[in-house]
């Protein structure tokens, strides 16, 4: 039996200012170092890692019995197979947007059971001021006030997200096609730059929908379950729910309203 979901909140919120305070010191400083991952585009800062690496001391020491999956560290804490409970981790959402000053990034904190079943989500933007917390069954909130996704009911009036991945110069997979799809379609399409928060956008009725392509846990385990407690649905893109986004990692959150319109724009934009 676990304990109440709930109960890990304000350890989970205090490690997400945590790092929120190390990442803010050194926003908009020019001096950041960059090192590069798949691509040039792809990199990870200083602050990146000491993000993470206060996030992960400070659970080890509180829980040394977790286990911890950092974007950039990956397993470390108590051995997976051991553990009951799990940290999905990405410490900085929105590298790109973070190295280049421009204030939409996260910091993406989930826990979660060992099948990867969410059991609560912090998402929090320190250069916006903005909070992001859910835990199973209790709602979510941002700021500590209550969140609901919108009543938008037809992709005409909707706003929706997207995001690229860093592969979308190699990959024939690369989301043109789907922006192509939705384009005539929709009020308008945005993409911000953080799948976490994007996720946070849609719960708290910001935006109707959000998809994207080659997500990975850490981008979005803390934000579907912020959605499904602000009564949205997060699916793959052919409506099917489960812990973890696929081998593609496709992923469609929505107000649940629109949710069959954006499957079927996406299916026919895949030639289906
Ligand atoms: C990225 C952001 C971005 C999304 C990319 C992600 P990172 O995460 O969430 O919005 O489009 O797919 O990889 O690299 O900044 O942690
Ligand atoms: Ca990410
Ligand atoms: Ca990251």
């Amino acid at each position: 039996m676990h304990p109440n979901p709930a109960s890990f909140l304000p350890f989970a919120i205090g490690l997400a200012q945590l790092a929120g305070q190390i990442t803010q010191r050194s926003f908009r400083q020019s001096s950041l170092s960059r090192t590069a991952k798949s691509s040039s585009w792809d990199f990870v800062t200083e602050v990146d890692r000491a993000s993470e690496a206060a996030i992960v001391a400070a659970i080890q020491a509180a829980y040394p019995d977790h286990h911890i999956v950092g974007e950039e560290g990956g397993g470390q804490g108590a051995p997976a197979e051991e553990a009951v409970l799990h940290w999905i981790i990405d410490p900085i959402d929105g590298t790109s947007n973070y190295a280049q000053g421009i204030p939409y990034y996260s910091i993406s904190i989930a826990l979660v059971d060992p099948q990867h079943n969410p059991l609560l989500g912090v998402v929090y933007a320190p250069a916006l001021g903005e909070l992001y917390a859910a835990a199973l069954g209790s709602g979510a909130t941002c700021n500590g006030q209550p969140i609901h996704v919108s009543a938008v009911e037809s992709l005409r009036q909707a706003i929706l997200i997207t995001g690229f991945a860093y592969d979308r110069q190699t990959n024939p997979d690369h989301n043109g096609p789907q922006v192509n799809a939705f384009l005539p379609q929709v009020r308008d399409l945005r993409r911000f730059g953080s799948a976490a928060l994007d996720l946070c956008y849609v719960a708290a009725g910001r935006a109707d929908g959000f998809w994207e392509r080659a997500i990975n846990p850490w981008d979005v385990l803390a934000g579907a379950l912020i959605v499904r407690e602000a009564n949205g649905r997060v699916t793959d893109y052919e409506g099917r729910q489960a812990p973890l986004p696929g081998p593609d990692g496709r992923i469609l959150a929505s107000n649940g309203l629109i949710h069959q319109a954006m499957q079927d724009t996406l299916h026919a934009s895949y030639g289906g």
